[in-house]
């Protein structure tokens, strides 16, 4: 029987327990958001498109009742505000800290055991306040930005290269920001060819910058934040953890020294399996990228400060 919590029935919360539900990832799915009636009409919603899509998972909608989640395996945390058009992730801090830190302690009451997955912005702060906040060990507590970074970056690779998407990798290390994350161009291939001999190294950097203002882009388009591939990344890690597939996914983790860096969750490969974090995958970085890991370090370091500015650390 496994068991998994949404926390924040918005658009993001909604489409990771949409995607869930529909993949059939868990036995349940629990909604819980502070807005009366919301997750309620959303999950009686979803469960009268079983029917039509075919699935058994059964989703449950609540109105800030803990209890309801209890025992939970993995637990998403989307609560929060999002950005608004020209905003940054980093300036939610103020607002987000206060609501992910208490979410995060009412969570651990009724599922002690339970995985987190992070997906309030700043994620790679939030991530961090979670897992200091709580003490829990490094293993249980992951940020979900990366997920979602690479696969926009395989999104804009495959536009670039006339190319179905699915057969592109690609990897997005460092914050999850518009000036700080880090699409790892020379890693990047498409069928195993390495997209450095397929595209011209103009084509590559619009590439690349496409990728790292993937969320602006689309908050501008929108007039609020994205959610269906942030829903969907988060299903995707949710799934990797619940089914154990070991895969070897980006997200925001703490680090002891990996990559030269400690103190801080951000962005690098692990695998993740019924365990959490299971490894840390430690890339063979070139000077050029390891100086950009070291920028974006200091970038959420700068961003982890201000929480003890706003008192949530
Ligand atoms: C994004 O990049 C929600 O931060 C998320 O769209």
């Amino acid at each position: 029987m496994s068991k998994v919590t949404v926390v924040g029935a918005g658009n993001v919360g909604a489409t990771v327990a949409n995607v869930l539900i529909f993949h059939e990832v868990a036995d349940e799915v629990v909604m819980l958001d502070v807005k009366e009636g919301v997750s309620e009409g959303k999950a009686m919603d979803m469960n009268q498109t079983a029917q039509l899509l075919g699935f058994d998972t059964k989703v449950v909608g609540c109105t800030n009742d803990y209890s309801k989640t209890e025992n939970s395996d993995v637990v998403v945390i989307t609560s929060g505000i999002p950005r608004k058009p020209g905003m940054t992730r980093e300036e939610l801090i103020g607002v987000n800290a206060g609501i992910v830190k208490s979410v995060a302690q009412n969570i651990l009451k009724h599922s002690p055991n339970a995985i987190l997955v992070v997906i309030s912005n700043p994620m790679d702060t939030m991530t961090y306040l979670a897992l200091k906040s709580l003490g829990l060990p490094k293993n249980r507590v992951i940020g979900m930005g990366g997920a979602l970074d690479s696969s926009r970056f395989k999104y804009f690779l495959s536009q670039a290269l006339g190319c179905n998407a699915n057969e592109v990798e690609g990897i997005v290390i460092g914050g999850h920001g518009d000036t700080t994350m880090i699409p790892l161009a020379r890693l990047a291939t498409y069928k195993g060819i390495p997209v450095s001999t397929l595209l011209s190294e103009e084509k590559l950097q619009e590439v690349v910058s496409s990728t790292m203002v993937g969320g602006a882009t689309l908050t501008k388009l929108l007039g609020t934040s994205a959610w269906y591939a942030p829903g969907a990344a988060g299903a995707y890690v949710v799934e990797s953890i619940i089914h154990d597939q070991k895969k070897m996914i980006p997200c925001s983790v703490y680090l002891e020294g990996e990559y030269g860096e400690s103190d801080l969750c951000i962005g690098v490969p692990v695998i993740l399996g019924k365990n959490g974090i299971e490894k840390i995958v430690e890339l063979n970085l070139n000077a050029v990228e390891k100086e950009a890991f070291a920028k974006s370090a200091a970038a959420v370091h700068n961003t982890n400060a201000a929480l003890k500015a706003v008192g949530a650390l």
